[in-house]
């Protein structure tokens, strides 16, 4: 007895690169840049804090976290964002998630309808996309409905491309900014449209801004700025993480934050299957969401790479220098089989782009002549693996 509608899941990018790769012999000493696994120093007080509160592994974890989590998520949302004040009430707006993936995977549930507008609900995503938002449209009984996403949009969604009846039967739009994998930003006025799009079609944001505290250059705008000038955060989740921003993906800390209704909703159903963060891990996280030198100095040592991919890259490869996140698309021809010669030859494992896509009957894959290389690793190691790209291609 299998459940037919998981049947388009198919192995997650990842599993598909080891295929890929697994039957080829490394032509040099790896360099890992196909993962977005930040290698930065976790900050050393997260060791302490674990330490000091581990007593408290004794006890489940409250599906609120802790007022002091709440309260420290709220107070960086609001001066992160120049929120007004107040605006974030710590009961009310926000829910500790163990990582963002198993939020954004089970939010659908609490907005997805049996039907809408008379047919089958949709979950609109851009193409390419983070994987696990295929998987929860399709766990959550909606159709994935995939966008594409291209330089001629500054590779979000065109939102005046969208048929009228997708928009009609949309129960969730899934959009990540900064854009993992291209690292555009999407600016004010695209998320003012978006919202004002949800808000007349009544369906839920899923705003994964897990990137947001990664960039180079100017503080990428939130959703929450975008609900704020409306006045209302109404039909907005937005999903933040400690993994990107912390270098701690092993700690799985996030939280989800907006509309209060969606929240209470999302609540009720944590109660029932949620993976909630254990008190040691919200202790914490409370302590990195009110340091901000670490995520500083982070910043300084991705803008270093940034600089360091500019001068070895330049304009080959339709490089450019992404607003957000630690990722580097290249436009490269065929991605797999550049996957396969960049490992042979030159010892680096890329992501083809083609594994974070699907193929749309009628259009042009719009992930399959890129690569994407994750600039996770310390500055020395990834200028090596830059060189070595450079060299390969
Ligand atoms: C776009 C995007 N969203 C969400 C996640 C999940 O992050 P986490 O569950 O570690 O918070 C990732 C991780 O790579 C990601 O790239």
């Amino acid at each position: 007895m299998f459940n037919a509608r998981l049947d388009g899941l198919g192995d997650n990018p990842f599993e598909r690169l080891s295929a890929l790769l697994g039957p080829i012999s490394p032509g040099k000493p790896p360099i890992v840049l196909h993962l977005g696994e930040p290698q930065h120093p976790i900050p050393g007080f997260v060791a302490e804090v674990l330490h000091a509160n581990r007593a408290l592994l004794g006890k489940y974890p409250p599906l609120d976290g802790t007022p002091d989590f709440r309260q420290a998520v709220a107070d960086w949302l609001t001066r992160r964002y120049g929120l007004p004040a107040g605006m974030i009430e710590p009961g009310r707006h926000i829910l500790p998630l163990s990582g963002t993936r198993e939020g954004l995977f089970m939010a659908p549930l609490i907005a997805v309808p049996e039907k809408k507008a008379g047919a089958r609900p949709a979950a609109l995503m851009p193409n390419p996309f983070y994987h696990a938002y295929a998987g929860a449209a399709l766990a959550a009984g909606a159709e994935p409905v995939y966008l594409p996403a291209t330089r001629a949009h500054n590779f979000f969604p065109d939102l005046d491309a969208i048929p009228e009846r997708d928009l009609a039967r949309a129960a969730v739009f899934y959009l990540c900014s900064p854009a993992n994998p291209q690292g555009t930003v999407a600016s004010a006025d695209y998320l003012r449209r978006l919202l004002a799009l949800s808000r007349r079609h009544d369906f839920v944001l899923l705003m994964d801004e897990c990137y947001a505290e990664i960039y180079t250059r100017e503080a990428p705008t939130g959703t929450l700025q975008i609900g704020a000038e409306t006045g209302s955060l109404k039909n907005v989740l937005v999903f933040h993480s400690l993994s990107k921003r912390s270098n701690a993906p092993g700690l799985r800390s996030g939280f989800v934050a907006g509309d209060p209704d969606l929240i209470k909703r999302f609540r009720t159903l944590r109660s029932y299957g949620g993976s909630l963060p254990p008190l040691p891990t919200l202790a914490a996280s409370a302590a990195l969401w009110r340091d901000e030198a670490h995520v500083e100095e982070n910043r300084a040592l991705y803008r270093q790479k940034f600089d360091i991919a500019e001068r070895i890259l330049g304009n080959r490869f339709g490089f450019y220098r992404p607003g957000g996140g630690f990722f580097l698309w290249l436009d490269v021809g065929d991605s797999e089989a550049v996957a396969k010669h960049l490992w042979a030859s030159a010892g680096v494992r890329v992501l083809p782009g083609h594994y974070l896509t699907r193929d749309v009957a009628g259009e042009a894959n719009p992930g399959a002549a890129y690569i994407r290389l994750a600039l996770v690793d310390d500055v020395t190691k990834t200028e090596e693996g830059l060189r070595r790209v450079a060299e390969a291609l």
